[in-house]
C-alpha cells in the first residue's frame, strides 16, 4: 500500500494568506493528502508567510531553524516556503534554512501540488515566484501574479458556514512603510461573474456569511466591453444570491469609501453595518510621510460621512505607531482622532522598517523601541476604552448572531456535551459568548447582552418567553 500522504501546514498573517492557505489545502486533498497537526508525522511540511512586520517574518525563520534536525533524519519530507516572504526573499531563504526544498510565491500557489511532486522525483530544489514590480511590462508583471481560485472544499474552512471570496489581488496604492504592492504585485479585479459564481457554489454548500477579500477591497473596478463594476454592483448582485444571510468586505482604502458604497450598506440588509477603514495615523506630517493619498481632516470628512449615512455603523481601524519621524505631537493627534472617531476597535502596530519599501529606502527609521512600545500601550489603552464603552452601550439589546461554535474557552477547556458556552457575531461584527446548544452552529439566532468587556459581549439566549417578558417590560 503507498505511504499515506501526510499535511502539516502553518499560516500566519491577514485573511488573505488563511484563504490561500485553505485553497492550497483544498488542491493537496485532491492529491490524496491528509491533515495532521505534527509536523514529526507530516510527509510534507508547508509554511503560508507574511512579511508586513520583522516579527512574522522571525517566527517563520525561527519555525524553519526547528526543522533542521527533522530534516537531517528524514530526508524525504518535503519542506517548503510560500507566500509574501518566498516572494520577498525569494532564493535568500536557501541561506537561513538550506534544507529548504521549495519556495512559492502568493501568486504560484497553483503549482504546490506539482512543484512537491517534482521535488519527490528527485528534480531538486523548486523557486516559483512572480516578476518583481520593475522586471517587465505592467502586463508581464500582471500575469506573473495568477490568482489563484480553484474549486472550494468546504472542509477546509473553520467553519463551513463562513468563507472568504477573493474579489481582488495585489496592491497600487504604495504607501511608504508598506511591502504588499512589492509581494503582492499590481491591483487586479476579478471578473464579477467569477465571484458571483463562487459565492452562489459556497450557498450551495451551506455557506451562510462571505467576507469579500482585497487589500484596498472599495477600490474594486472590473472594466469589460465598455461596463465598469464597483463594489457596491457586485454587493448588489450578491444580494440576490438565496442562503447568504451576511456580506462583508474588508480592507477599506479612506480615499475610495464612495457615496454608492456607504448607500449600498445602508439599503442591502445582508450587507454588515461594519466598516474597516484604516486611518494609520491622526497627524497630516505622518500621513504625508506615508503617503497615504488623504489628510487627517478629509479621514473626518470620510468618518461624518458614514455616520450621517449608516447610524449604526461599527468603524474600526488600523495604527502605525513610530513611523519616521513621529514626535510626541503627531502621537497626541492620533490619539485625538481615535477620541473622536471612536471606533469599535483598532489594530496598533509599531512600525516595523521593511527593506524593498521608499520608507526603508529614503526614512530613517528613528523612533526608539521604548517609545513604539509606550505609544502601542497607551493607544491601545484608549481604544480599549474606548470598545468597552461602545458594548457597554449594548447591554440589554436584543442582537441577532451568526452561531461560530464552542467558545474559546469551552475548547481550552476540552468541554463536551450538547450544551457548551457557544461564541458568535453580531451583524456589526462584534463578538458574544452565551450558553448554548452545539446544535446551534452555523445558525442565527436571538440573544440579550447582559455583559460587556473591551473585546467581548455576553448574552443569553432569547427564548420566546425571554422575548414575551422584554415585550411586556417595553
Ligand atoms: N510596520 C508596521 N505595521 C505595518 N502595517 C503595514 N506595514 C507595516 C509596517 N511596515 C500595518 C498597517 C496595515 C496593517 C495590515 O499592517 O496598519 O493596515
Ligand atoms: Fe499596503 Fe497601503 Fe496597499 Fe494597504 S493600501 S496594502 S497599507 S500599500
Amino acid at each position: 500500500m503507498a505511504e499515506k500522504k501526510l499535511l502539516y501546514i502553518e499560516t500566519v498573517g491577514c485573511q488573505m494568506n488563511m484563504l490561500d492557505s485553505e485553497l492550497v489545502v483544498a488542491s493537496l486533498r485532491q492529491q490524496g493528502y491528509d491533515l495532521t497537526d505534527a509536523p514529526e508525522s507530516a510527509t510534507t511540511i508547508l509554511f503560508n508567510t507574511c512579511s508586513v512586520r520583522q516579527h512574522a517574518e522571525d517566527k517563520i525563520y525561527s519555525a524553519l531553524g526547528k526543522l533542521r534536525r527533522l530534516k537531517q533524519s528524514y530526508p524525504d519530507k518535503v519542506i517548503g516556503v510560500m507566500g509574501c516572504m518566498a516572494q520577498k526573499d525569494q532564493r535568500r531563504i536557501f541561506d537561513r534554512a538550506p534544507y529548504v526544498d521549495l519556495i512559492v510565491g502568493p501568486g504560484q500557489l497553483h503549482q504546490v501540488p506539482e512543484l512537491i511532486e517534482r521535488v519527490q522525483g528527485g528534480a531538486g530544489r523548486q523557486v516559483e515566484v512572480s516578476l518583481d514590480r520593475t522586471a517587465g511590462s505592467l502586463e508581464q508583471i500582471k500575469r506573473s501574479h495568477e490568482s489563484f481560485d480553484p474549486l472550494r472544499d468546504p472542509s477546509m474552512r473553520p467553519s463551513p458556514w463562513q468563507a472568504y471570496v477573493r474579489i481582488q489581488i495585489g496592491c497600487d496604492k504604495f504607501c511608504t512603510y508598506c511591502i504588499v504592492p512589492m509581494v503582492r504585485g499590481p491591483e487586479q479585479g476579478r471578473p464579477p461573474e467569477q465571484i458571483v459564481a463562487e459565492a452562489r457554489a459556497l450557498a450551495d454548500q451551506g455557506c451562510r456569511e462571505i467576507t469579500l477579500l482585497g487589500q484596498t477591497v472599495n477600490s474594486y473596478r472590473y472594466r469589460e466591453n465598455g461596463k465598469s463594476t464597483r463594489l457596491s454592483d457586485l454587493l448588489l448582485q450578491l444580494h440576490e444570491i438565496p442562503g447568504i444571510d451576511r456580506l462583508k468586505f474588508v480592507t477599506n482604502y479612506p480615499k475610495d469609501m464612495t457615496d454608492d458604497l456607504l448607500r449600498a450598506v445602508r439599503d442591502l440588509p445582508k450587507c454588515s453595518p461594519y466598516l474597516h477603514v484604516p486611518a494609520q495615523s491622526g497627524s497630516n506630517r505622518m500621513l504625508a510621510a506615508m503617503k497615504r493619498g488623504y489628510t487627517v481632516e478629509e479621514y473626518r470628512e470620510m468618518m461624518q460621512r458614514i455616520r450621517a449615512t449608516i447610524p449604526d455603523a461599527a468603524v474600526s481601524s488600523d495604527f502605525i505607531v513610530g513611523f519616521s519621524g513621529e514626535t510626541e505631537d503627531d502621537f497626541r493627534q492620533t490619539v485625538e482622532l481615535v477620541e473622536e472617531c471612536r471606533f469599535k476597535n483598532s489594530f496598533i502596530f509599531k512600525y516595523s522598517e521593511r527593506p524593498g519599501t521608499k520608507g526603508a529606502e529614503m526614512l530613517p527609521d528613528d523612533v526608539s523601541d521604548d517609545n513604539k512600545r509606550r505609544r502601542n500601550n497607551e493607544l491601545l489603552a484608549v481604544q480599549n476604552r474606548i470598545s468597552a464603552e461602545l458594548n457597554e452601550a449594548m447591554v440589554g439589546e436584543e442582537v441577532e448572531i451568526l452561531v461560530e461554535g464552542p467558545s474559546k474557552a469551552a475548547r481550552d477547556r476540552g468541554d463536551a456535551g450538547p450544551v457548551l458556552q457557544m461564541t458568535g457575531r453580531t451583524h456589526c461584527d462584534r463578538i458574544v459568548v452565551y450558553d448554548g446548544n452545539i446544535r446551534q452552529a452555523g445558525q442565527l439566532v436571538q440573544v440579550v447582552i447582559y455583559d460587556a468587556h473591551s473585546h467581548t459581549l455576553f448574552g443569553e439566549i432569547v427564548t420566546s418567553e425571554v422575548r414575551h417578558d422584554l415585550h411586556s417590560i417595553s
